[in-house]
């Protein structure tokens, strides 16, 4: 079930999944644009920064971010517009975990992304992690197989958790620089987060994880 924003929150016109518990075909979110994608979703953009790029870097790329935050849902997603990317790229203001389980078909989405989540340390923000099992089984059950899961963050320790969360879930494949490990040393995908460029500028290490959803019989 999809959050009812406050209608007096200032951003509360940010657009959003349709009301209710249908189920949302994926293609139905870019009208305009082709029916088979290839779609591919961010987990929380921010400031969007990778959505733009990941566009310039893949010209057939169909982007879905979804933002909690509702004021940036909004003005990422106008910019987008106004970037005449409209058609391919947009940010809905939902929770992550509340609108990826309303997605339709699975083994459709080619890529998430996930960059620099959760920045709560405090065990009374537990409540507010995106990461974990119920975020990791829709993940699961939308890539198609092969498709690819890229976690990055600056902290190590959230880095360890990470793998661990993502190596006890049956449904993913390490695909990192070494046989057996996760770690990649640089980002693959032609786009980097702000948060990610932000990092670099100040010098501070990037963690990254990449992942690959298993075929059915087990293997990538
Ligand atoms: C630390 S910021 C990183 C922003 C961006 N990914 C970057 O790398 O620059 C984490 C982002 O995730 C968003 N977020 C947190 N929980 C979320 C959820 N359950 N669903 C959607 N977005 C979420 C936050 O609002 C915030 O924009």
């Amino acid at each position: 079930m999809s959050f009812r924003p406050n209608p007096r929150h200032p951003y509360a016109h940010a657009a959003r999944l349709p009301d209710g518990d249908e189920a949302i075909p994926l293609s139905t979110l870019f009208p305009e644009s082709d029916p088979n994608g290839p779609f591919e979703i961010e987990i929380g953009p921010g400031r969007g920064g990778f959505m733009f790029e990941r566009c310039a870097a893949a010209p057939d790329v169909h982007m879905l971010g979804f933002e909690i935050r509702l004021k940036w849902a909004h003005i990422v997603d106008e910019r987008l517009k106004k970037a005449g990317l409209g058609a391919r790229a947009r940010v809905l203001g939902e929770d992550a975990k509340r609108a990826l389980p309303r997605l339709v078909p699975s083994a459709s989405v080619r890529a998430f992304y996930l960059h620099f989540p959760d920045p709560w340390w405090k065990k009374r923000h537990e409540k507010r992690l995106v990461m974990g099992d119920v975020l990791l089984d829709q993940i699961a059950r939308l890539l198609v197989p092969g498709g690819t899961l890229l976690i990055q963050t600056d902290v190590e320790e959230r880095a360890a958790q990470y793998e661990a969360q993502v190596g006890a879930h049956t449904a993913f494949v390490m695909a990192g620089d070494e046989p057996g490990s996760p770690r990649i040393a640089d980002n693959p995908f032609g786009a980097r987060s702000p948060r990610e460029h932000r990092a670099i500028a100040d010098g501070l290490p990037v963690h990254r994880l990449l992942y690959r959803r298993n075929l059915a019989d087990g293997n990538v």
